[in-house]
């Protein structure tokens, strides 16, 4: 008969496994022998479980070469299951046979390390307990987003990541040489969601985007994963009631979902069930007004930078959305506002207990000269825009749309001091390596 096949290692602890022999394989996650006894803890993706291995079951030989392996190195174990009350979650595997994949070498990551030697080991560091939950609810999280997209009928695109023009202005653009001419990485996919919205009328992606700003701040990434919409025929009103929908639809998918992962990062679950639409909702001028009573030395016509939008939401458990922004502040693309033209029908969805702003929202302007207007006071040339002022001339109609900062709903869902936590490799001005 030939041996069984390989089992994940969460197989140890279902109910009908004592007794039974399995073969598992994976890495070993801690080591130690004393006497003729050898105890390690085997991880694979289903879990870990503790392997013992004795020197007068394996023989002199393999026991040797499976005390020789380091913390990381892989093994294949064949073994029973066994209760055993001392072993983390009350079972081992008392190993028949221990086979050494790769012994490795000795494993450089260990304990009160400084941030900076982790993140020059990344590529290792990412095999830590808390990077593994981090990054299952960053996939369970995006899974969320796409079924909601899906319920909702809004179509996934794939926007070009190489562009001829910076989208927003040129400022804070990565330029680079496309065979003599300037190419610019992608800051947004919006301009060509707002094109792919006249076939499909529904239509997000979700791309990275990059930003070539120096900030050095907890939430600035230079790449980052940037989920944005465009939804046709869709008012204020509308967008601000999609966005609040998905949000609490998809914090509540994660919550049930990798309820375990958030418990260890240090968010109990029950705090996303707890979020509820609607959201509030202020105007700037009315943030403006709360920050000056809070001593900021702000008016009409201030940027909010980090520490205004913490002062907003340090005390709240739900997000808040600000709307109605000064024109200036705000990119060439957003909505004049018919009730204060001083100000854009746009929204920032800021994140609760001061983690600030996740998502960035407006109707878009459908009037050329508007669009004319704004492109040249942000020093940009009406010319690269041509094909955009394109969509005005052909079907012009009312649309909106967002883009939501995917490591910074995740920076605040996961409690995270440092949003390159949110991301397996991060680019900082500092760093673009490993
Ligand atoms: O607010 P932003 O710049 O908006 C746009 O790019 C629009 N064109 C989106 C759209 O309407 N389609 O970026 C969108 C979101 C922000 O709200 C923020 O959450 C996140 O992207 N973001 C960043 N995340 C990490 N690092 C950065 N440097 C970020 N800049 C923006
Ligand atoms: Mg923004």
């Amino acid at each position: 008969m030939s041996a069984p096949a390989f089992s994940p290692v969460s197989r140890a602890f279902a109910a009908d496994a004592l007794g039974s022999t399995v073969r598992l394989r994976g890495w070993v996650l801690r080591t130690r022998s004393s006497g003729g006894i050898l105890f390690l803890v085997l991880r694979d993706r289903s879990g870990s479980v503790q392997v013992t291995g004795r020197r007068d079951v394996l023989g002199d030989e393999a026991f040797a070469a499976a005390e020789h392996v380091q913390i990381e190195g892989s093994v294949a174990v064949e073994g029973t299951v066994a209760e055993d009350r001392r072993a983390p979650d009350g079972r081992e595997v008392r190993a028949s046979r221990i086979d050494v994949i790769d012994a490795g070498e000795p494993f450089p990551i260990f304990t009160d390390q400084t941030e900076e030697f982790l993140l020059d080991n990344r590529h290792l560091a990412i095999r830590s307990q808390e990077s593994v939950a981090i990054f299952r609810v960053k996939a369970e999280l995006l899974r969320a987003f796409r079924e909601f997209f899906d319920r909702e009928d809004v179509l996934e695109m794939t926007p070009p990541i190489l562009t001829g023009n910076a989208a927003e202005g040129g400022s804070e653009a990565f330029r680079f040489d496309y065979f003599g001419r300037p190419g610019y990485l992608s800051q947004t996919a919006q301009l060509y969601l707002e094109a792919l919205l006249f076939p499909h009328e529904r239509v997000y992606a979700l791309t990275p985007s990059f930003r070539a700003e120096k900030s050095r701040t907890p939430r600035h990434l230079t790449e980052f994963l940037n989920l944005e919409a465009e939804l046709a025929w869709c008012d204020f009103a509308g967008l601000l009631d999609f966005i609040e929908r998905m949000m609490v639809d998809v914090l509540h998918a994660v919550a049930e979902r990798r309820a375990k992962e958030l418990k260890s990062l240090g968010r109990p679950p029950e705090e996303l069930l707890a979020i509820r639409t609607p959201f509030e909702r202020i105007r700037y001028a009315e943030a403006i007004d709360r920050l000056v009573k809070l001593g900021f030395p702000v008016h009409f016509g201030s940027d909010l930078g980090t520490a205004e939008e913490r002062a907003l939401t340090l005390e709240s458990h739900s997000p808040l959305f600000v709307t109605h922004y000064p024109r200036e502040l705000k990119a060439f693309y957003m909505l004049w506002s018919k009730d204060d033209p001083r100000t854009v029908e746009a929204a920032d969805l800021l994140g609760p207990e001061g983690y600030g702003e996740i998502v960035g929202a407006s109707v878009r302007e459908t009037d050329i000269a508007h669009l004319k207007q704004r492109i040249v006071e942000i020093g940009a040339k009406v010319e690269d825009y041509e094909w955009y002022l394109d969509l005005r001339r052909h079907g012009n109609i009312p649309h909106a749309g967002f883009g939501l900062g995917v490591e910074r709903v995740l920076r605040w869902m996961l409690r995270r001091e440092h949003i390159r936590d949110t991301t397996p490799f991060p680019r900082t001005p500092s760093r673009h390596t490993p």
